[in-house]
């Protein structure tokens, strides 16, 4: 994959950003992630590779755009095939509320690079490069506190471990506290805090809990790019997403994914901020302008790259900048 698209692969994230940062706190969700969806379908068309949504906005019946299977891109003949996971807007709650912590974000991987992962939920566990190798989950979140602790050479108490905020987690989060570990609970958005856990400065030292699975793939390939590790296990609500991930091919159900069964190969990973959060400043309005962060990374390299853009609004598409139905 040549390095330069994963600068084309910004504009992307850029564009979704800026169109659903509209919605911020307004209460809407459906209207943010709608407002991101098209801004982000939309500047695919200007990106020369021939693209396949492998994790997407849902199945092609339930979603008009960025369903699973669609074809995105120039699709030229000379364009390289990619695999592309995706989530216009990670944290449809958190922008509708004006929360903390709402991005953009696109990850690409040469064909087959990804874990096609059904819609359903995923056990995960995410660390940083220090703590690369020592965590498993085999083992008990004890087993997996005390391995990191060692690894960051931290005691326990001086830990942070993140962990969303939800009533299936009340043991995991009675058993942390016991460990006396320090714990942020996060009300959405676990892509984030899977990448935090392996940024320096953020303070944070793990991610664990169970969430989104397509959230779990896209957060496997940051962490591919940032020399972190990440595992993760399906966890089914029925018997009908079982059977459906059959049908897609997953056939390890129950076991344990590493983060190269999840993200392998060449992987890129692009996420834009749309409200401020610990990684990344949100989206800002000034007269006629409008700024974003971004975070553009490439497992190759091992480059990570923060990025500040400053857009003049009446240059851009009214798509890439909200206002879709001249409503705001
Ligand atoms: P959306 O942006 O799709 O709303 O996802 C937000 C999120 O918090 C993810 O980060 C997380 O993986 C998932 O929802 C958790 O699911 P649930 O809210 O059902 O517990």
């Amino acid at each position: 994959m040549d390095r330069n698209l994963a600068l084309e692969f910004v504009r992307i994230t850029e564009s979704a950003a800026l169109s659903c940062s509209r919605y911020m706190g307004r209460g809407d969700e459906k209207k943010a992630d709608q407002a991101a969806v098209d801004a982000m379908r939309q500047a695919f068309d200007d990106v020369e590779i021939k693209g396949t949504v492998v994790i997407g906005e849902g199945e092609r019946d339930e979603a008009p755009m960025l369903y699973i299977g669609e074809e995105v891109g120039m699709k030229t003949e000379r364009a390289p095939e990619v695999d592309i996971a995706l989530d216009p807007l990670e944290g449809t709650t958190i922008c509708a509320q004006g929360g903390v912590g709402a991005i953009a974000v696109i990850a690409v991987a040469e064909k087959g690079g990804f874990l096609h992962a059904p819609d359903t939920y995923m056990e995960k566990i995410a660390v940083g490069p220090k703590s690369k190798g020592v965590v498993d989950l085999d083992k008990s979140v004890e087993e997996n506190i005390e391995a990191v602790s060692k690894a960051v050479n931290k005691p326990v108490k001086n830990m942070t471990v993140v962990i969303l905020n939800r009533p299936r987690h009340e043991d995991l989060i009675a058993r942390v506290r016991k460990m006396g570990a320090r714990i942020q609970l996060i009300g959405d958005g676990d892509v984030s805090a899977a990448i935090a856990a392996a940024t320096p400065g953020t303070g944070i030292d793990m991610f664990i809990g169970t969430g989104g699975a397509p959230e779990g793939v896209i957060s496997a390939a940051a962490l591919q790019c940032m020399g972190g590790d990440f595992q993760g296990r399906l966890q089914f609500r029925n018997d009908e997403e079982r059977v459906r991930a059959k049908e897609m091919g997953i056939k390890n159900l129950d076991g344990v994914f590493t983060i190269d069964d999840l993200a392998k190969g060449s992987v890129m990973f692009c996420a834009t901020g749309v409200t401020d959060g610990p990684l990344l400043r949100g989206v800002r309005f000034e007269a006629g302008r409008a700024t974003t962060q971004s975070v553009v990374m490439r497992s190759k390299s091992g480059t990570i790259r923060w990025m500040d853009s400053d857009h003049d609004i009446s240059k851009k598409p009214k798509i890439f900048t909200g206002n879709i139905n001249g409503e705001l």
